[in-house]
């Protein structure tokens, strides 16, 4: 709900249990009040002035001293006239100064959620939108605040779009999505999820100290090593406690999330594409969209955040070709050949997959030009007939004689020197003339910020995917960007080249979207190297991390779970000795760890034995009858594997609190184990939940005395246990 208070010019956000506010001061300043759990008063008290000597005053101030912008929470900050905190704007102006001075001019309320063009945004008619409209005086760049007001979620999403109202050229050089002054903070924590390939998304905590923390990547990918989720809490807060935000940015490309703790100890936090080699000219009329950033508040720890994001995401982000039904569950040759692989070797994988129940096979890496190795032919987007021999045209309706579906895993922002495409248009790659390249992975990256290129790979993707019923597509992006120039902007320009190439991105997994509705698009880059919401726009799933070891995944997706639903999660149970580790876990917790994703199998199922197959068999069969609960359940972390106690464990709860899966994966094993007991989260006290196959327990007895883990299952390394409860 959006309350307006004209007279004081307040602004008032509301969602069901929080509330964000604004005020639009005498000088016309927007300032920030409030964001925190449900108030239903003025809240523009906590706005405090006072005399601090030596921080500047505007102009109107006249000899007022107690008016600075330097200490005044700022609802969307300047630069060059006086807030020494971060800017969320950076304006070149004509007359080179670096100054853009903001003051409000009016608001206008829209029914329904706004859209941005050409970018990722949460969708939903029943939303809201408030648009504020700030000016500079001087220069006429104007800054419209949008927001977007989730009651049933929980939350708010803010997109700025500036305009060039002046009569001259102005160069943007920082534009964020958000700003967030909290100008009543006790000491605040921040948490970032750090990583590396193989590795991603492990949350860090640090508390806020005097000076600027934060976070960002300069690869053009949103990246292993930083994502662009951040949260800020209370000292005290923890998983199930105390007052905590989140902040994501539906962005894939170089980003930047940076919290400040200034003089008087307020905080501020800064999020939005990152201003290195970010710059944007803005010719009179001009305008340029940020892409958008979303907020959530829990004054109960951080479970209820994540789970306030996940429903925000399932309910209002993903365009889920299987809406209302359940993904299939898959198996993909790539941990099975690599590139060693022909249609005879698909079919037997096929063969081997369709009598367990599994309903898509996915041809990975290597099925085009002359792809032996990961040296050659990205770029070459047609079927190799040595290894498919009558094309995709032959080998899918064999396929789906099992059956089963099909996908097929495609690279499409990337060209390979030794491919024809390169030997035709070496000139599509990002490169700097008089440059050496940058390679990764041996590859190169097209220039995605051209329309032509994205055309000519956009055609024979379409030329592929036309070729035979294919309903599933892994969109890859193997390396980040480097040597970045594109051949078609001046040389003025080349600060845009960034994120037109994150724009020429969305281009075509609209168009995918657009072309093929039904299409299932998982994304990927080198694993997790790009989970992030912009994405998960265009792709409902995203394969969280090339490493495939239960063991690290429990951490992989314990941290990825913060911001991220179990949906969106590509997670399969791969051979042993894991291929990235060399450890060995059992094909149960494998399989159950694969379960709390989106579910498949990366082996060769050909080379299984009867009795892992029989295993196999019943994993997709729990997991196809509790595909709901635990695609679409609240989540509980219920333990924090990074503290490598003796166990792991997380939980699906059904909405109506009527079920409820928990699963426990334990550590390594220890002689004369201690008796261990699961606390379980999120069941209704009074009910009673049988647990399959035995006793009855209330929800208050599971919740506060706890379920004795089986000693069995503390025998033995990496052991697991699924706890099925169902109310009577
Ligand atoms: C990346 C992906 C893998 C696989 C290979 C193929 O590393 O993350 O899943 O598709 O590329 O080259």
């Amino acid at each position: 709900m959006i309350v307006i208070d004209q007279e004081q010019r307040i602004f008032t956000l509301h969602t069901s249990h929080t509330t964000y506010q604004m005020q639009a001061d005498p000088y016309h300043v927007l300032l920030h009040a409030y964001y925190g759990p449900r108030v239903e008063e003025d809240m523009t008290y906590l706005i405090r002035r006072a005399d601090r000597s030596h921080t500047p005053n505007p102009d109107e101030a006249g000899n007022r001293r107690d008016y600075s912008l330097d200490t005044l929470p700022q609802e969307y900050s300047t630069c060059g006239v006086g807030d020494y905190r971060i800017p969320s704007l950076e304006v070149e102006q004509a007359d080179g100064s670096h100054a853009v001075d903001l003051r409000y001019t009016g608001y206008e309320v829209r029914k329904g959620k706004y859209t941005l063009e050409g970018l990722p945004a949460f969708w939903g008619q029943e939303a809201e939108t408030l648009i504020l409209f700030l000016e500079d005086p001087a220069s006429h760049v104007v800054a419209e605040l949008y927001y977007g007001v989730f009651e049933d979620v929980d939350l708010i999403t803010r997109a700025v779009r500036i305009v060039n109202r002046g009569e001259k050229p102005v160069r943007l050089l920082k534009a964020a999505s958000l700003c967030l002054d909290l100008p009543y903070a006790a000491p605040l924590d921040i948490i970032t999820f750090a990583g590396r390939h193989m590795m991603e998304r492990c949350p860090t905590r640090t508390p806020l100290a005097p000076g600027i923390q934060g976070v960002g990547t300069t690869r053009g990918l949103s990246s292993h090593q930083n994502n662009p989720f951040v949260m800020l809490c209370r000292p005290d807060a923890g998983e199930e406690h105390g007052l905590c935000y989140g902040a994501m940015l539906l962005y894939s490309g170089s980003f930047e999330a940076m919290a400040e703790r200034s003089q008087l100890e307020d905080c501020r936090l800064v999020m939005g594409i990152n201003p290195y080699h970010f710059s944007w000219t803005l010719e009179p009329g001009g305008a340029f969209q940020t892409p958008e950033a979303a907020m959530v508040c829990s004054p109960s720890g951080f479970g209820q955040m994540s789970r306030r994001f996940h429903r925000a995401i399932r309910e209002h982000l993903l365009r889920d070709p299987y809406e209302g039904r359940r993904r299939p569950v898959l198996v993909n040759n790539w941990e099975a050949t690599t590139f060693d692989f022909d249609a005879d070797k698909l079919v037997e994988i096929a063969q081997a997959a369709a009598p367990m129940g599994i309903e898509l096979l996915v041809m990975d890496d290597g099925w085009f030009g002359d792809r032996d190795d990961d040296y050659r032919a990205l770029g070459d987007w047609a079927v190799n007939l040595r290894k498919l021999p009558g094309g995709l045209e032959a080998l899918v309706p064999r396929i789906q004689e099992l059956g089963m579906r099909f996908g097929i895993w495609v690279e499409p922002e990337m060209i390979s020197e030794d491919s024809a495409l390169y030997r035709q248009h070496p000139d599509w790659a990002l490169a700097i003339p008089g440059r050496a390249h940058t390679r990764g992975r041996s590859q190169l990256v097209l220039d995605f910020s051209r329309q032509d290129v994205r055309d000519h790979i956009y055609g024979a993707l379409k030329a592929v995917l036309s070729s035979a019923e294919i309903t599933y597509v892994k969109w890859d992006a193997n390396r980040t960007l480097a040597t970045v120039w594109s051949a078609q902007l001046p040389s003025e320009r080349q600060g845009e080249v960034y994120h037109r190439y994150v724009l020429g991105v969305y281009d075509m997994l609209e168009r995918l979207h657009q072309d093929f509705p039904q299409m299932l698009i998982e994304g990927c880059a080198g694993g997790g190297g790009r989970f992030d919401a912009g994405m998960l726009y265009y792709t409902p799933q995203i394969w969280c991390s090339d490493n495939t070891d239960a063991v690290d995944r429990l951490r992989i997706q314990y941290g990825t779970s913060f911001a991220y639903p179990v949906s969106a999660m590509g997670a399969h149970v791969s051979a042993v000795p894991n291929a990235g580790t060399l450890r060995t876990t059992p094909l149960e917790t494998r399989g159950v760890v694969a379960m709390a994703g989106t579910f498949g199998y990366e082996m060769d199922l050909s080379k299984t034995t009867p009795e892992e197959r029989e295993l196999m068999a019943r994993q997709v069969r729990f997991f196809k009858e509790h595909y709901d609960l635990i695609q679409r359940g609240d989540y509980y972390r219920l333990t924090d594997p990074f503290e490598n106690g003796p166990f792991t464990a997380w939980e699906h709860v059904s909405p109506d609190r009527r079920e409820a899966l928990a699963s426990v994966v334990t550590g390594p094993v220890c002689g004369n184990p201690p008796f261990r007991t699961l606390y379980l989260r999120g069941l209704d006290p009074a009910l009673r939940y049988r647990v399959e196959g035995g006793a009855a327990y209330s929800g208050a007895a599971l919740m506060e005395g706890g379920y004795p883990l089986p000693m069995e299952l503390l025998m033995g390394d990496y052991q697991s246990f699924q706890l099925y409860l169902k109310a009577e």
